[in-house]
């Protein structure tokens, strides 16, 4: 008796101490679909998705160490270790990276709103792997609206998804960007490994859930480089988005030797999950 309320107990505090920090359920992965369009991304598409910076100035060169991650609350990023432990700032609301706000026709986005970093947060227990997620407090809290808004972490049984939706800004050159959707579809982690030495060796240190995808994508957009540290995410049946992963790596063409911040459809991506692990983690890593 007295262990069914201790539980009871534990299980409450859990539950209360999520739902003041991240988002409930009601308001978390929901977007405006007013003007949703099937061959580019509409102004309210992924409102949650957040440009991180690797550094304070807007340097013409910047979208070659570009990153990404995902609004998760008020206060947090979720993003690699890669990208959070050299980023300075975030950029959220951002729908094309050379504009303050965009317009189509009479719809506006609001100016895009820029916030320094106040702690980067490491899942310490991968900190020997490159495989590893990283959590980015912001200095102030962001409020909600049609732009900026955060994306689900799913904290009941997951059935793993085959088909994931990507975002980001990555880029090729410097020329201005907008915030792009691209499809994969999940393949054998073995077709990852394949492509490069070392692979399974670094997932294996690191102890993670890898996802290796291919592009299965429709309209012209690739995966690059500076699309790091963005999510895999999906959608539920009932419209509601929720992340699955986090990118690690955008492979590319060995012989593409234009630039090292090449992008590809053709080779596959990868990343790591967030299972009920991490999920752990991340909310005992946040504060209000
Ligand atoms: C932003 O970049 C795009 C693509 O390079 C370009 O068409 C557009 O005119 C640019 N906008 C501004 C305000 O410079
Ligand atoms: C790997 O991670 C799982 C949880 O996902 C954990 O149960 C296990 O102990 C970890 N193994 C090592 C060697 O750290």
């Amino acid at each position: 008796m007295l262990s069914i309320v201790i539980v009871g107990f534990l299980i409450g505090a859990c539950t209360a101490n999520f739902e003041k920090l991240l988002p409930d359920a009601s308001i978390c992965g929901y977007q405006n679909i007013n003007e949703l369009k099937q061959n580019y991304v509409s102004l309210y598409e992924f409102p949650w998705m957040v440009h991180v910076k690797l550094t304070y100035l807007d340097l013409e060169y910047e979208f070659a160490e570009r990153c990404s991650g995902v609004l998760i609350s008020e206060r947090y990023v979720l993003t690699n270790a890669y990208c959070g432990s050299d980023a300075v700032k975030v950029i959220l609301g951002e729908y094309q990276t050379n504009e303050s706000r965009t317009c189509h026709g009479s719809i506006c986005t609001e100016p895009k709103k820029e916030i320094k970093i106040e702690e980067f947060i490491r899942d310490g227990k991968r900190e020997n792997g490159p495989y590893d997620f990283g959590l980015l407090r912001l200095q102030e809290k962001v409020t909600f609206s049609d732009f900026i808004k955060p994306i689900c972490l799913n904290f009941n049984e997951k059935k793993l998804s085959k088909e994931l939706i990507v975002s980001g800004w990555g880029a090729s050159n410097s020329h201005g960007v907008v915030k792009k959707r691209m499809e994969y579809k999940v393949i054998p982690d073995e077709i990852c490994y394949q492509e490069e030495q070392f692979l399974k060796n670094n997932v294996e240190l690191a102890n993670v859930s890898f996802i290796c995808s291919i592009s299965k994508n429709t309209n012209k957009e690739s995966a690059c480089g500076g699309d790091h540290g963005g999510p895999f995410m999906y959608k539920s049946d009932s419209n509601q988005w929720f992340a699955e992963g986090v990118i690690i790596e955008v492979m590319y063409d060995e012989d593409d030797t234009n630039h090292f911040n090449t992008c590809s459809k053709e080779r596959p991506i990868n990343g790591i999950r967030i299972t009920d692990n991490v999920i752990e983690w991340i909310l005992s890593s946040i504060r209000s």
